[in-house]
C-alpha cells in the first residue's frame, strides 16, 4: 500500500467483513448496513448469537487471565483478533502485567485503521496487517516486537473456522506452534457440529450454510477434526470443552441454548518435542 492511501480507500462497505459481522455480535460500533444484513441472517437462525459471542469473549478473557496471572506468560500472538475493543487480550494481560507485550494480527484493513489509533498510546502493544495464512512472513514481522525464544500464548479465537481446508488449516496451526519456544501456550476455539441429531447440530449447520451464502466462509468442524489442532500438545484440564465449560467464574445464571454447543476451544502447553519443527 502507498503511504498515501488510506486503509478506507481499499474497503467496500457494501460488502460484509467478518471482522465488522463479529463487532456487530459483540454490540460494538465498528459496522455497516452490508454487516449488519448478516447479522440479521445470523440471528434469524440463532437469537442467542450475541449472548455466546459474549460467552466466548470471556472464555479468552479467562484463559488470557490464566496464562499471565498463574503462569507468568507476558507475550501473546493474537491471530486474527478483530478489533481490539472490547474486553480483549491486550487489556486482559496489561491488567495482570503492566509490560506484557501483546501482537495482534489482522488482516482487516478497518481493524487495523481503528486498532493502530486505539493503540497509539500503549507501548506494549502492535497491530500487524500480516495474512495469517503466511507464517513465515508473519513471524518476521512479529519477532520485531515478541521474543520467540520465551514463552508466547498463542491465540487464535474463532478465526481457524475461516480456512476452508482443514489440511491447509493443520498446517497453518502447526507452522505458528513449531516456531515457538517450549513452555508456550496455544489458546485455540473454533466453531463446531457435533453432528449427532440435537437442535445444536441443526443450528451448526444452518449456520455454516448461510455464512457460506454471504461470502463468509466458516466451518462447523468436528470434535475430532477440532482436536487435530492440539496434536502433540498437553491440553489442560478440563480439556477441549464448551466455552462455558472451561473454567467458569461461578455458577451459571443464563439459561444454555444449542448456540451454545457449536464452538470447542481448549488451552494446551506446548512441549520441547513440538516447538521448533518448521524453523
Ligand atoms: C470471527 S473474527 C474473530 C475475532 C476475534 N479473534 C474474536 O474472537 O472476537 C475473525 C477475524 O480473523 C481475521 N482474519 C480472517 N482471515 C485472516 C487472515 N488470513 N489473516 C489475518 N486475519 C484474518 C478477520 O479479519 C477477523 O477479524
Amino acid at each position: 500500500m502507498a503511504t498515501s492511501e488510506r486503509p478506507s480507500d481499499r474497503v467496500d462497505f457494501e460488502r460484509p467483513s467478518i471482522a465488522r459481522v463479529s463487532d456487530a455480535l459483540m454490540g460494538g460500533q465498528d459496522h455497516y448496513a452490508a454487516d449488519r444484513a448478516v447479522l440479521q441472517q445470523i440471528l434469524d437462525i440463532a437469537p442467542d448469537s450475541p449472548a455466546m459471542a459474549q460467552e466466548v469473549r470471556q472464555w479468552l478473557v479467562r484463559a488470557v487471565r490464566y496464562l499471565t496471572e498463574r503462569l507468568g506468560v507476558d507475550q501473546f500472538l493474537d491471530l486474527g483478533s478483530g478489533f481490539p475493543t472490547v474486553e480483549n487480550t491486550h487489556r486482559v494481560a496489561q491488567k495482570y502485567d503492566p509490560e506484557a507485550r501483546v501482537v495482534y494480527v489482522d488482516n482487516d484493513p478497518v481493524v487495523q485503521a481503528h486498532g493502530r489509533a486505539l493503540l497509539v498510546d500503549n507501548d506494549y502493544t502492535h497491530i500487524s496487517g500480516n495474512d495469517l495464512l503466511r507464517p513465515a512472513e508473519t513471524l518476521a514481522d512479529v519477532r520485531r516486537f515478541i521474543d520467540l525464544e520465551r514463552p508466547v500464548g498463542l491465540v487464535l479465537c474463532a478465526v481457524v473456522h475461516h480456512i476452508t481446508d482443514l489440511h491447509q488449516a493443520q498446517q497453518v496451526v502447526k507452522s505458528y506452534v513449531g516456531a515457538l519456544a517450549p513452555g508456550s501456550y496455544l489458546v485455540l476455539l473454533h466453531h463446531h457440529n457435533p453432528d449427532d441429531g440435537t437442535e445444536a447440530a441443526t443450528v451448526a449447520a444452518s449456520l455454516q450454510d448461510r455464512f457460506g451464502r454471504t461470502g463468509l466462509d466458516t466451518h462447523y468442524r468436528s470434535r475430532a477434526e477440532i482436536a487435530s489442532f492440539f496434536d502433540g500438545l498437553d491440553l489442560l484440564e478440563p480439556g477441549l470443552t464448551a466455552p462455558h465449560e472451561w473454567w467458569p467464574d461461578g455458577p451459571r445464571l443464563a439459561p444454555l441454548t444449542p448456540v451454545n454447543r457449536t464452538s470447542l476451544c481448549g488451552v494446551a502447553r506446548i512441549p520441547q518435542a513440538l516447538s521448533r519443527r518448521t524453523q
